[in-house]
C-alpha cells in the first residue's frame, strides 16, 4: 500500500507547532528527530504514555513507510487493536504528521513531506560537512591503535584491513565528538632485529636502503632467514645481537635507528596517498623495559608467575586461555610481554576513557589474554580495552605475483584502474589528471570491497570486481559522486543558489524520488550514532549504496537541465546538492576522498 500526504498549503515561514523535549535527542543536529517526538507525542497522548516513553519506540518503517510504532513493547493492559484504534482516532495531521495508519499490531506513520524537505535539505545545507556528526564523545578521550605492520616484513592483508578498519573508527570517533590519539604499533623489536642485523653486516647497501628502506630490509631479512635455515650459527649470533639492543649499547642500535626512521618515512608517505594518518609512530621498540619489570613483579606477588624450564608463564587456563609465556629463558622481552607494559604506559600517558586495538581476529587469543592480565592485575581501565578484530582476506596477489608490500597494492590497483579507464578513449582524454584519478578510485575500490560486509567475514580479493564502475563498489560511489558534482556545473544559470529559506522546496514534493532521498538524507545522523555502537563500517557503506541508489532513480523524473520554471530547477539542484554533501560526508568518514570530476 501506499499513503499519500495530504496536500496543505504552507508558507515556509510558518511558526511550527511547539514539540516537547527529549532527553538525548537533538533536532538541531537531526532533524528527524522533532518527526519522531511528534509520534512519540501522539501515541503517547492517547495512550496515557510520557513521551519519553514512546519515543524509544518509534522505529524507522519499512518501504514505504517512514515510522513505525509497534504497541505491544509498551505492556499496556487491553487489546493491542484497540489501543491502536484509540491513537488512530484521536490524530490529527499537523506539521509534522501526515498520516497513520493502523496494521495489526503497528501503527505506521508518514511525515508531512513539504515540511519533512524543506527541514531536512536546509539542514544538510547549514551544518555542511558537519552534518551527521555529533557530541555524544565530548569531553572523552580515545586511543586508537591500528595498521601496525612489522618492520623489514611484508604488509599484508591482515595490516591493510588494520589500517583501513582503524582509520575508518578513528575517523567515526572524531565525529561522535570524542578527543582521538591514533597510533600506529610497529613491530619494530623482537628478535628478528637481531637477525637483521646479522644480515645487514652481509648484505646491507646504504644506498638501497636509502632508495627504498622497506624493500631493501625485506629482502636483507628472507635472504639472512635462508642462510639461518643452513647455518645455525646464524640464529646464535643474531641472538646475541638482540641481547646488545635490548642492553642499549648505542653501537647495536645505530643501524636499527635508521631502519626505523627511513621505513617510517616511506610508510607515511604511503599512508598519505591512503587519506590515512597516525598522530604518533610509536612501536613495540618503544616500551620501556621498566613497566614491563614492575608488571612482572606485580604478577609474581600476586601468585600468577610459573616457572618452566626457566622461563616465566602466566597460567590461564581457567578462563581457556592457555598459558603464556611472559619471559623467555634468556631473559628477553616478547610480544605478549610488551602489549602488557604498552597499555600500562598508555594509559598513565593519555589516561583514556577507551582503547582500542584494531588487529587481526587470527590473534584474538593474544589480545584476550593481554586483556586478561590486565584485568588480573585489577587495573580498573582494563575494562575499557576493546579488541575491534576482523576476518582473513584470500588470493591478494598481483599480475607480477605475491603482494608484500604497501605500495604494490597501491600500484596494482591505480594500474588495473589506469587501464580500464583507457579502454573508453574519449572519456580517458577529458580526465585532467589520470593518475591521481584512477589511483583515487582504485583505493574506493579496494576500501568498499574491505568495509562493505561485517569486518568479521573472510572474503576474497577481486580486482575485477572491485574496480567495476557497476554494482556495488568504490568506483561507483565515486561515479555517484562525480554526477552530482556535475549538475551544478552543467547548470551555471542556477549558481549559485540562494539560501535556503528563498528556496521553494515544495517544489519536490510531487516527486516520490525526492521524497526518497531526503529521507535517506534525514537517517544520515543515525547511521553515524549506530556505526558507533556496532563498530561496523559496514552500515555505512550499505547506506552510501541506498543512497546512491535512490539518487540513481531520480535522475530521470527530477531533472534540473531543460527545466523551464527557474524556481523549481533551483529546488532540485539544491536537493542534489544536499545529496552531495551527505554522500561525500560518508565517503570522508570510510577514509575515501570523494572526487569532483573523472
Ligand atoms: N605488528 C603486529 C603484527 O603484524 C600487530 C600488532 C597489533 N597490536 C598489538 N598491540 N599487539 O602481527
Amino acid at each position: 500500500y501506499r499513503i499519500f500526504d495530504q496536500k496543505k498549503k504552507m508558507s515556509t515561514t510558518t511558526a511550527r507547532t511547539p514539540l516537547p523535549t527529549v532527553p538525548d535527542t537533538d533536532p538541531s543536529r537531526f532533524t528527524l528527530d522533532s518527526y519522531k517526538i511528534a509520534i512519540a507525542k501522539a501515541v503517547g497522548d492517547a495512550l496515557g504514555l510520557t513521551v519519553e516513553q514512546v519515543y524509544p519506540g518509534v522505529a524507522w518503517g519499512k518501504k514505504g513507510v517512514d515510522f513505525t510504532v509497534a504497541l505491544p513493547r509498551f505492556r499496556l493492559p487491553g487489546k493491542v487493536d484497540d489501543l491502536a484504534k484509540k491513537v488512530v482516532a484521536s490524530f490529527e495531521p499537523n506539521d509534522y504528521l501526515a498520516s497513520i495508519q493502523h496494521d495489526k499490531a503497528f501503527l505506521h506513520f508518514m511525515c508531512n513531506t513539504d515540511n519533512l524537505n524543506r527541514d531536512v535539505l536546509t539542514q544538510v545545507h547549514d551544518l555542511g560537512a558537519n552534518y551527521g556528526k555529533n557530541e555524544s564523545g565530548k569531553g572523552k578521550k580515545l586511543v586508537i591503535e591500528y595498521s601496525s605492520p612489522n618492520i623489514a616484513k611484508s604488509f599484508h592483508v591482515g595490516h591493510l584491513r588494520s589500517t583501513i578498519i582503524g582509520a575508518f573508527l578513528a575517523n567515526l570517533y572524531r565525529a561522535c565528538g570524542w578527543d582521538v590519539t591514533s597510533l600506529n604499533y610497529l613491530g619494530d623489536w623482537g628478535t628478528q632485529f637481531g637477525l637483521i642485523a646479522v644480515g645487514f653486516e652481509k648484505y646491507g647497501s646504504k644506498e638501497a636502503l636509502e632508495q627504498d628502506a622497506i624493500k631493501h630490509l625485506f629482502e636483507v631479512y628472507v635472504k639472512i632467514n635462508k642462510d639461518a635455515e643452513a647455518d645455525p650459527q646464524v640464529k646464535v649470533d643474531a641472538a646475541a645481537w638482540f641481547r646488545r639492543m635490548e642492553n642499549f649499547e648505542p653501537e647495536a642500535l645505530e643501524n636499527w635507528k635508521v631502519w626505523r626512521e627511513l621505513s617510517v618515512k616511506k610508510y607515511e608517505e604511503e599512508y598519505d596517498r591512503l587519506n590515512v594518518h597516525f598522530d604518533l609512530y610509536t612501536g613495540e621498540s618503544a616500551v620501556k623495559q621498566e613497566s614491563m619489570d614492575k608488571a612482572l613483579e606485580r604478577l609474581n606477588e600476586m601468585g600468577l608467575i610459573e616457572e618452566n624450564n626457566g622461563a616465566k608463564l602466566i597460567n590461564l587456563e581457567k578462563w581457556k586461555l592457555g598459558k603464556a609465556v611472559v619471559r623467555k629463558r634468556d631473559g628477553t622481552s616478547i610480544y605478549l610481554t610488551r602489549d602488557i607494559g604498552g597499555a600500562i604506559e598508555r594509559y598513565e600517558k593519555y589516561k583514556f576513557d577507551k582503547m582500542i586495538y584494531v588487529v587481526s581476529a587470527q590473534q584474538d587469543l593474544h589480545l584476550a589474554q593481554f586483556f586478561k592480565v590486565l584485568e588480573l592485575m585489577e587495573f580498573p581501565w582494563a575494562k575499557d580495552l576493546l579488541h575491534i578484530n576482523y576476518g582473513l582476506v584470500q588470493g591478494m596477489s598481483t599480475r607480477r605475483g605475491t603482494v608484500v608490500f604497501l605500495d604494490q597494492i597501491i600500484q596494482e590497483t591505480t594500474q588495473v584502474m589506469h587501464d580500464q579507464m583507457q579502454k573508453n578513449e574519449e572519456k580517458y582524454k577529458a580526465v585532467e589528471d589520470p593518475e591521481m584519478t584512477s589511483r583515487e578510485i582504485g583505493i574506493s575500490g579496494i576500501k568498499v570491497q574491505d568495509m562493505a560486509a561485517k569486518r568479521i567475514n573472510n572474503y576474497t580479493f577481486n580486482w575485477d570486481r572491485m574496480l567495476s564502475f557497476e554494482g556495488d563498489t568504490g568506483p561507483y560511489l565515486q561515479y555517484a559522486h562525480v554526477r552530482l558534482a556535475s549538475v551544478g556545473r552543467k547548470n551555471p544559470h542556477l549558481l549559485p543558489l540562494p539560501p535556503p529559506s528563498q528556496i521553494n522546496t515544495d517544489h519536490l514534493s510531487q516527486y516520490q524520488q525526492a521524497r526518497e532521498i531526503v529521507f535517506l538524507l534525514g537517517q544520515y545522523p543515525d547511521v553515524v550514532l549506530t556505526a558507533l555502537k556496532t563498530h561496523e563500517p559496514s552500515g555505512v557503506v550499505t547506506y552510501l549504496f541506498r543512497l546512491t541508489h535512490a539518487v540513481s532513480s531520480a535522475w530521470e523524473t527530477v531533472i534540473v537541465k531543460g527545466e523551464p520554471d527557474e524556481e523549481k530547477a533551483r529546488a532540485k539542484l539544491f536537493l542534489f546538492e544536499q545529496a552531495k554533501v551527505v554522500l561525500g560526508a560518508g565517503m570522508e568518514l570510510l577514509s575515501i576522498r570523494p572526487l569532483e570530476r573523472m
